[in-house]
């Protein structure tokens, strides 16, 4: 029998020309990873198993045998029955002042201090850029990857572009601080099953954004099954478990196993950002948090934005019983989310709205295999297409009936004592602007992406001595090949720009 299966493999592999096709188990192999999945009580994966094609059965059997169904169980039963915690009240706190810093109200001297300082190590190669970029964008309802996304500005450019464009970009400053040629800021893009493939073919078609594909490591997340609600590892089809990603905090061990550390060490990167794919303003590789952040010395440091008010659903940035943490909006009470900042009291007392805008050291990013084992699983519940293991019909629930299981990228903060963890608070017009939501939404969405960066344009523009005329408010998108932060824009001083427009080259450039 065994035999037989061989030649059927050899078969497939010389038709398709494809010598890594999965292959068609030994009914040994088969006997051993059914045998796990019966001791967990989850054989109904293989309910459909005998009646499939041989590529089909080697296809399921891979999947299956990547996973440990004791230890999905574990997770599962972990995220849906969370051990209770007494009682006990924690204690919350924001970040003290020696840890955090404000660009709302920081001294200039202290701003370009540690601008110069960022850029002087990126000219030193001991910076990169690791995006975060295996979400699946439910919300915004694309079926390409968030960042191909084309937010309608006039130039057309997707995310993947103004990110890439703000690499070089810096990369150039530095070159032109330092003198010297050879300035690279690599930059690490994190997808997952469902975007890597097109992921890495919209960098190859678009040329990598001009930088160079050695400099550009595209690697990949894991995956979960996802369970019932009664703990089951779902089908998506008959071959195939229904799988998600393991949520932004699969970071860690991605960034591990895919080599992207043994990468950067090799590389003798120090300092690393790390930002979400869907933040149109973000400062790539941000030269100023780049300086505070290896200035004072910490392991993580995150950008925050102000909270707009106590009632804003956004996750906090605080110290909870002495360690960096997060909390979410749903976590805190009323009194603690209106309560005011002793020493002003028009700001309120917690208000460090998180962005997951983060640096790490590189020692911290060896750390990881130390405690990677340690980061919870969530739950998040909902609606998973699935087949019925009892009569085979495919189903697509119109209410969640399922969890797929997430960690969660801030939850090794309080790993860290409170001396190795700092904070920025950026103005969110800069530098926040989320992409998360579907065209028409109002919030978060194509449009106010677009919005917020030509009015960044326009805001750079007057700084540098234009008009801007504008009938309807609409502003102008300058290229982040032309400016980074604003600067270089001289050219235009008194200068009429009539909006909407696209400024992208230095004037009498061709
Ligand atoms: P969100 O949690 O907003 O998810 O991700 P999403 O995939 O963009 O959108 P929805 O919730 O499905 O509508 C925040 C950031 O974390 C990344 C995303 O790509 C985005 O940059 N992320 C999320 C990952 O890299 N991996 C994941 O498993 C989940």
């Amino acid at each position: 029998m065994d035999a037989i299966k061989e030649t059927v493999n050899t078969a497939i592999g010389a038709i398709t020309g494809d010598k890594t096709t999965a292959r068609e188990p030994s009914d040994q192999q088969l006997q051993q990873v059914r045998a796990k999945y019966e001791k967990a009580g989850q054989e109904q994966v293989f309910a459909f198993y005998d009646k499939l094609s041989s590529a089909e059965k080697a296809a399921l059997f891979e999947q299956l045998s990547d996973f440990d169904p004791e230890y999905i169980n574990e997770l599962a039963d972990k995220a849906l029955h969370p051990p209770k915690t007494e009682a006990t009240e924690s204690t919350l706190e924001p970040l003290s002042p020696s840890a955090t810093c404000s660009v709302l109200d920081s001294k200039e001297e202290d701003l370009k201090r540690w601008y110069e300082q960022g850029l002087d190590l990126i000219a030193e190669n001991k910076v990169a850029v690791v995006l975060m970029a295996g979400g699946q964008g439910t919300r915004l309802g694309s079926s390409a990857p968030k960042g191909c996304y084309d937010i309608g500005l006039p130039s057309k450019k997707s995310l993947f572009q103004l990110q890439g464009e703000r690499i070089a970009k810096v990369e150039e400053l530095a070159r032109k601080k330092s003198g010297k040629a050879d300035v690279t800021v690599p930059w690490y893009v994190m997808t997952s099953g469902p975007t890597r493939g097109p992921t890495q073919k919209f960098f190859e078609e678009n040329g990598y954004f001009g930088l160079k594909k050695e400099n550009v490591v595209i690697f990949e997340q894991g995956v979960l099954p996802c369970i019932s609600n009664d703990g089951k590892i779902l089908l998506e089809s008959k071959s195939k478990v229904a799988v998600a990603p393991d949520g932004n905090g699969g970071l860690y061990l991605a960034l591990v196993k895919s080599g992207v550390v043994a990468d950067m060490g090799k590389r003798g990167i120090q300092h690393i950002h790390a930002y979400c794919v869907d933040n149109c303003l973000v400062k790539v590789a941000d030269p100023t948090f780049i300086g505070f952040s290896a200035s004072k010395n910490v392991d993580i440091a995150t950008k925050v934005v102000r909270k707009r008010n106590a009632k804003e659903s956004v996750g906090l940035i605080l110290q909870k019983n002495g360690r960096p943490d997060v909390v979410e909006y749903s976590e805190i009470s009323a009194e603690d989310a209106e309560a005011k900042d002793p020493n002003d009291p028009e700001l309120l007392k917690f208000r460090a709205a998180n962005i997951v805008n983060h640096y790490y050291s590189y020692s911290f990013l060896e750390s990881i295999p130390q405690w990677v084992k340690k980061l919870p699983h969530h739950v998040a519940r909902k609606k998973i297409p699935y087949v019925n293991t009892e009569n085979g019909e495919t189903i697509k629930p119109e209410k969640p009936n399922g969890i797929k299981l997430e960690q969660f990228v801030f939850d090794c903060f309080p790993f860290l004592t409170l001396d190795k963890f700092a904070c920025m608070e950026v103005k969110r017009e800069d530098e926040f602007s989320p992409l998360k939501n579907a065209p028409g939404t109002g919030e978060d969405d194509p449009d106010t992406s677009k919005k917020d960066i030509m009015a960044q344009g326009a805001k750079w523009l007057q700084a540098a001595g234009a008009v801007i005329v504008s009938e309807n408010g609409e502003g102008v998108e300058v290229s982040p090949l032309l400016s980074y932060g604003g600067e270089g824009l001289e050219f235009v001083k008194a200068r009429t720009i009539k909006a909407p427009a696209y400024i992208y080259k230095l004037e009498g450039e061709a």
